[in-house]
């Protein structure tokens, strides 16, 4: 029987398969259609669209149990960013893997402040710190050209993913290098800094829950007040930047009064934060002398 009661039947069509399989996810996740239907798109190597127009298509044996096997992994709890390999964030199609963080949707607003940050066409060196998927790095640098992005990252397998999203979506005008927040860059040369870096405190309890537990630790995890490495960026960047620049730092909702203690502590200028449409300080900035 289907989850509305009627009988099911052997009819192995895309509508059939989407049914059964939002069923099967309504019990572990609120998205469960959208979920079934991010599956059956990536099964298909269709867009959503597809599934609409044709509900009666019938799927081939092999598609079927690609689908299910799907199905099976979503309901213990694997995310569909890292069954599918994909995510968007700012309109681009990004690769991701167990290695990297799954780009979130408020991450944008750093991208908004940076961009907004940034006059059209100047020829300024920006870095992005903790790069992961490329996810801010390339975004910025798409959308402005005359701009070098330098994007650091401590795990080689996010960099793989990074430099797999650079040569898809074309950015020449950024580099991608394995290392340390600052390490690679010269005292002085970058105009801006941006970073979204782990900043989750080690006993926050969300850690153990939901998607995010199949998320690499050390892209979460900013130590026991989550504030490690905001302190360790905080630090080095002001040597890194250019006379008058702006370091930009996602953080947590609860954060940014102690980040902006922080900021100020070590020399920053106008420091001051930004909310996201939750109304929550989600971003600071800070400028050096
Ligand atoms: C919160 S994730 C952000 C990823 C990406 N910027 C985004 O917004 O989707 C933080 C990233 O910082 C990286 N990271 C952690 N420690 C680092 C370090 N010491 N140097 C460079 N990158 C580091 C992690 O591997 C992870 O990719």
């Amino acid at each position: 029987m289907s989850r509305r009661g009627a009988p099911l039947t052997d009819t192995r069509t895309i509508a059939s398969a989407l049914d059964q399989a939002a069923g099967r996810l309504a019990v572990l996740h609120d998205s469960a259609k959208v979920d079934a239907e991010a599956l059956l798109c990536h099964v298909l190597g269709k867009p959503r669209s597809h599934l609409y127009a044709w509900p009666e298509r019938v799927l081939a044996p092999g598609q079927w149990q690609a689908f299910q096997r799907l199905v099976a992994r979503r309901e213990q709890g694997e995310p569909v960013a890292y069954l599918t390999g994909r995510r968007e964030f700012w309109s681009l199609p990004l690769a991701v893997s167990e290695h990297t963080l799954i780009p979130r949707p408020e991450t944008e607003l750093l991208v908004e402040l940076a961009l907004a940050h940034i006059p059209e066409s100047v020829h300024w060196v920006i870095a992005d710190l903790g790069t992961g998927s490329g996810a801010v790095g390339l975004a910025i640098a798409r959308q402005r050209s005359a701009c070098h992005v330098l994007a650091t990252e401590c795990s080689p397998g996010a960099l793989k993913v990074a430099r797999e999203n650079r040569r898809r979506l074309g950015a020449p005008n950024i580099s991608l290098v394995q290392a340390d927040w600052c390490r690679p860059l010269a005292p002085g040369s970058c105009h801006l800094i941006v970073a979204n870096p782990p900043y989750v405190p080690s006993g926050d309890p969300h850690l153990s829950r939901g998607d995010v537990r199949y998320e690499p630790r050390s892209a979460l995890v900013g130590g026991e007040d989550g504030l490690d490495a905001i302190r360790a960026i905080g630090r080095e960047a002001r040597g890194s930047l250019h006379s008058a620049g702006m370091l930009l730092l996602e953080h947590g909702h609860d954060q940014a009064a102690r980040v902006r203690a922080l900021l100020e502590g070590l020399g920053y200028r106008d420091v001051r934060s930004y909310r996201d449409l939750a109304d929550m300080e989600r971003v600071t900035l800070g400028s050096v002398p």
